[in-house]
């Protein structure tokens, strides 16, 4: 072969490479979810699941806090995709505590019954034997306190996940004592976008942010700070 047909292939080869890497990710993740999601008590879809771990690879974020862990259904495949980088931590921040869940709703309320009632202590083991036999424990700084505690344990935070309570209260709670810690033209992940009860806490956000990508019918929105 002509050394300028070599150095042509050679080329060719290199500028594929970042695109083989990410595919190579992508192809990681979806065996991740398609192996493991199911097993994940909670809520986050497959969809927010890939394109939470897909922005880890493009951000490679060394702090990233969620609030809000439950089962770890976002958390487990934030805590793979931080794997895969060879760095971060995630901060779990969760009480996993059935009179936390219910402070600011009455016994009147839909969700009221479920979350006084819902067996927390099952569901937190559940997520921390998870975590230890998919050997993500080491990415994970298990915070298991409200975040009003948790708060003063972290700094400054790349990529936030707020999914704690959506009772308007608590929004509002989490979203000021959470957002000034995240970097300037940091990230952050919201949630029940659509429910009434979290306009008010998510009105800061979105006088202070740009949004980047919205996922489930624009319940969950990406957003990143200005
Ligand atoms: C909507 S669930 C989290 C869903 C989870 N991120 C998922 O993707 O499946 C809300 C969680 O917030 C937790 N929580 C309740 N009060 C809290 C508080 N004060 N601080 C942090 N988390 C809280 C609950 O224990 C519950 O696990």
């Amino acid at each position: 072969m002509k050394p300028m047909t070599l150095s042509i292939l050679f080329f060719c080869i290199l500028s594929y490479l970042p695109f083989g890497f990410t595919g190579k990710k992508t192809a990681q993740y979806e065996r991740f979810i398609a192996q493991h999601h199911h097993t994940f008590p909670g809520w986050c879809s497959k969809e927010k699941a890939l394109a939470m771990m897909e922005l880890i690879d493009k951000l490679e974020p060394l702090t990233c806090v969620e609030i809000g862990v439950f089962g770890g259904a976002s958390l487990l495949p934030t805590a793979y995709a931080l794997e895969l980088n060879h760095k971060g931590i995630v901060f779990a921040v969760d009480p996993w505590n059935n009179d936390e869940c219910v402070k600011y709703i009455t016994p009147q309320s839909p969700d009221y019954s479920w979350w006084k009632q819902v067996n927390l202590k099952e569901v937190y083991s559940k997520f921390a034997s998870k975590a230890k036999s998919l050997n993500l424990l080491h990415r994970c700084l298990i915070l298991k306190e409200t975040t009003t505690i948790a708060f003063s344990r972290i700094g400054t935070i790349d990529l936030l996940h707020i999914d704690g309570n959506h009772d308007e209260q608590s929004v509002i709670n989490d979203v000021s004592l959470f957002f000034p810690k995240v970097r300037k033209s940091g990230y952050i992940w919201i949630n029940a976008v659509k429910r009434q009860s979290t306009e008010k806490g998510y009105q800061e956000l979105f006088k202070n942010c740009k949004i980047i990508q919205s996922v489930d019918n624009g319940n969950c929105l990406l957003l990143q700070k200005l």
